[in-house]
């Protein structure tokens, strides 16, 4: 019985031992070791999920360079990681070992990421996981959760992508428990086998080939990670992690999936690759195989690296053949620019189809260089010099600076049409060429100079005075060419500066009237909300200092004035306290209007002509405008063949107007802006003012 009794006990014990031997049994045999040297072939072996796919040379991509993209895979079987021993209180993680190659290329140096991870996760997919710093392997509702049982060794190359460290560089291996944040991390380095504990830097996101290898080891409860360049074909011996991992008990439960995750940011972009994975669990001390890169499929082209690179160089070529080449566009221009300069001048395009533009070669060389010895009269408009062409013909070349280059083209315009006008009492003008900021206009040249020189300065040098027959003959003239201007040509020109200064006196003693229409370069030229008025003291209309609109009437004026002084052998006023017109009127209320005649002709003069003469100047110096006879019917009146109507007291100038035109006058020299020289040379200065 004794013996039956014990015999039912070993029995019993031995059934038991069976019983509970059967699973350790069980769970030490189901070991796990796969090695893929690249996964051609193997591709139902690996669950893909997101982005990740297997490419047909054999790559693992985890990621694309898409923005916002997560892409898992996973070893397609679960691994059984926990030990329970005997008496079912000490449990243990059983050791596992993981060696993997992989690339992450980015798509251009500044902007890769966000990271990949190695996993243990209770699922082989990760579902709802967030991209970028969830790497796909959390989201935002389940980071920190305890349920989640996921460990993750993270690589991550995203600088400043964690929320409480943000400087940190993004070239580290952390080690996240359930969490997107890494209880522990290190930059990436790995230590030189042959100095002890010398740190070589890499970086994790260079484009080439990273072989990492994890090795945990279930009694001492150690993971160690050590990261290093594949190229460089050995293990460095010492790893970059080695921790103890206690709180992997908490996450790790009986079978996990094996496997990786991969995230993109919105902007950072890395393609993530592994080439080869191999993981060993299970017995004493498992050995994932270190993988050998020439049996690897080869890496994944480093595109970005070679496009970042190679986009970089292609603009660094272009931007600096682009400088060479408006370099050498602008020394070609500037050597064109020299060479026409000497040749002849740049044309603008406007300047091209004028018929009567002449060359600045032609008139430089005419003029012998414009050298001061060749200038035959200042003042007026500009300075005029005396030129030759070839063929001998004399010219004379007036060369303006006007005050602004902006009506310049519109004056040229109307040049052309000027140099249409052709009356034998016009200086004709032949031509123009704009040069810089000079105009040059060439006109006839005229022997015998301008009236005024004629009046009053050969008379004085000679003691030759200009005849009566003589002056009414330039008084005729002088009518005839502003006939012809006010109506006989096509159109309507003022003359705008009529003086004696402005005539000039031909071979026959015949008046030329010169610079007519010219004064409008400068109304042109100034600013266009102010009137400038141009014109000469004393041979201005009186409405012309009140609206300063120039019309026939005030050309007509200034004739006026100019007639009675050709007549009188008097400048229109001195220094302010003359003025010619009145002393002409005053002598004609007096009844004794011959005095008006310059002395210095004694009696050589023709009574009749001379009353003729002095009434229709008077006339002309209406102060109506309306009354001034056109230069039609002055024509008439000097020819004879009309009569002149008698001036009475209503003629304008009352004593206070004509005050007031005095004042009026003062007031508008005082008032515009004038040089001081002006002042004591007040009868041929110039206003120009608004
Ligand atoms: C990979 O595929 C090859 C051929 O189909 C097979 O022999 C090998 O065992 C597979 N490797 C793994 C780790 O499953
Ligand atoms: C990323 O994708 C998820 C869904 O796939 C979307 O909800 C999220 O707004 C995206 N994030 C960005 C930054 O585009
Ligand atoms: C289980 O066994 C271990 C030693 O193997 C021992 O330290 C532990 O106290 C035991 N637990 C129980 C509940 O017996
Ligand atoms: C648990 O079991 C393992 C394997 O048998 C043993 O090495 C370890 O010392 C045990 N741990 C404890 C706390 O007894
Ligand atoms: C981990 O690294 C340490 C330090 O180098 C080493 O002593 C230990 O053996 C390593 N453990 C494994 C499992 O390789
Ligand atoms: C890798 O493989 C090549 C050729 O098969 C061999 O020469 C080399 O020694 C191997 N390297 C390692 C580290 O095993």
């Amino acid at each position: 019985m004794g013996t039956a009794r014990s015999m039912v006990i070993v029995s019993l014990l031995f059934k038991l031992f069976l019983l509970l031997s059967v699973p350790l049994r069980a769970q030490r045999t189901t070991t796990t070791e796969f090695t893929f040297r690249g996964f051609s072939g193997n591709q139902s072996d690996i669950r893909t999920e997101g982005a990740a796919m297997i490419k047909p040379d054999g790559i693992l991509r985890l990621t694309n360079r898409k923005p916002n993209v997560t892409g898992t895979a996973f070893y397609r079987k679960p691994v059984r990681l926990l030990e329970t021993h005997i008496n079912s209180t000490n449990v243990t993680i059983r050791s596992f070992s993981a060696s993997f190659v992989f690339v992450i290329i980015p798509s251009s140096s500044s902007n890769g990421g966000f990271g990949f991870t190695f996993t243990l996760s209770p699922t082989p997919y990760r579902l709802n996981a967030g991209s970028e710093k969830y790497l796909g392997v959390l989201n935002k509702e389940n980071d920190r959760d305890p349920k989640n049982h996921v460990f993750a060794v993270e690589f991550d190359t995203v600088q400043g992508s964690r929320d409480d460290n943000t400087d940190r560089i993004g070239n580290d291996i952390g080690l996240n428990y359930n969490s997107r944040t890494s209880d522990f991390q290190e930059p990436v380095v790995y230590y030189n086998n042959d100095v002890p504990n010398r740190k070589e830097d890499f970086q994790l996101e260079s484009g080439n080939p990273i072989q990492a290898l994890l090795e945990y080891d279930g009694p001492t409860q150690t993971l160690n990670v050590t990261v290093s360049p594949a190229r460089l074909g050995f293990k460095p011996t010492k790893p970059l992690i080695s921790q103890q991992v206690p709180k992997l008990l908490e996450i790790v439960q009986e079978e996990m999936y094996v496997g990786f995750t991969a995230a993109t940011g919105k902007d950072q972009l890395s393609a993530h690759y592994v080439m080869g994975w191999s993981f060993s669990s299970g017995g004493e001390r498992p050995i994932a195989d270190i993988l050998n890169l020439s049996e690897l499929p080869p890496p994944p082209p480093n595109t970005a690296e070679k496009r970042g690179f190679s986009s970089q160089i292609i603009v660094l070529i272009v931007s600096l053949s682009a400088v060479m080449l408006i370099m050498l566009v602008l020394l070609f221009f500037f050597v064109m620019y020299k060479k026409r300069l000497k040749q002849e001048e740049i044309l603008e395009d406007w300047e091209i189809d004028h018929p009567r533009r002449l060359r600045y070669r032609d008139l430089y060389v005419a003029t012998d260089g414009f050298k001061e010895m060749g200038i035959i009269g200042t003042g007026g408009f500009g300075t005029v010099f005396k030129g030759k062409l070839p063929n001998s013909v004399l010219i004379a070349v007036k060369k303006i600076t006007p005050n602004s280059m902006q009506g310049v083209r519109e004056f040229v315009a109307e040049i052309e049409s000027l140099g249409r006008l052709k009356h034998k009492n016009l200086v004709n003008l032949q031509g123009w060429c704009k040069h810089k900021s000079d105009l040059l206009l060439v006109y006839d040249y005229i022997p015998n100079g301008s009236l005024d020189t004629l009046l009053y300065s050969v008379p004085r040098r000679s003691g030759a005075v200009l005849s009566w027959n003589v002056r009414f003959q330039i008084v005729k003239g002088i009518a005839s060419g502003l006939l012809y201007l006010h109506e006989e040509w096509e159109k309507i020109v003022i003359h705008r500066d009529l003086k004696p200064s402005n005539v000039l006196i031909d071979s026959n003693m015949n008046p030329r009237l010169g610079d007519f229409g010219l004064a409008r370069l400068y109304e042109r030229g100034s600013l266009s909300n102010t009137t400038a008025l141009v014109g000469t003291i004393g041979y201005m209309a009186p409405e012309l200092t009140r609206n300063g609109s120039s019309s026939t009437a005030s050309d007509v004026f200034a004739f006026g004035v100019m007639l009675l002084e050709i007549v009188s052998g008097r400048k229109p006023t001195d220094s302010g306290s003359f003025f010619l017109v009145d002393w002409v009127m005053e002598l004609h209320a007096n009844g004794g209007i011959l005095n008006a005649i310059d002395p210095r002709l004694g009696s050589a003069y023709d009574g009749g002509e001379a009353r003729l003469a002095i009434a229709v100047g008077l006339l002309c110096c209406h102060q109506n405008p309306a009354s001034r006879p056109s230069m039609r019917i002055v024509l008439k009146f000097l020819n004879g063949d009309e009569n002149v109507p008698e001036i009475d007291d209503e003629w304008g100038y009352s004593n206070s107007s004509r005050s007031d035109f005095g004042s009026k006058l003062e007031e508008y020299v005082s008032s515009s802006s004038i040089a001081s020289s002006f002042v004591t040379r007040i009868s041929t200065s110039r206003i120009s003012g608004g």
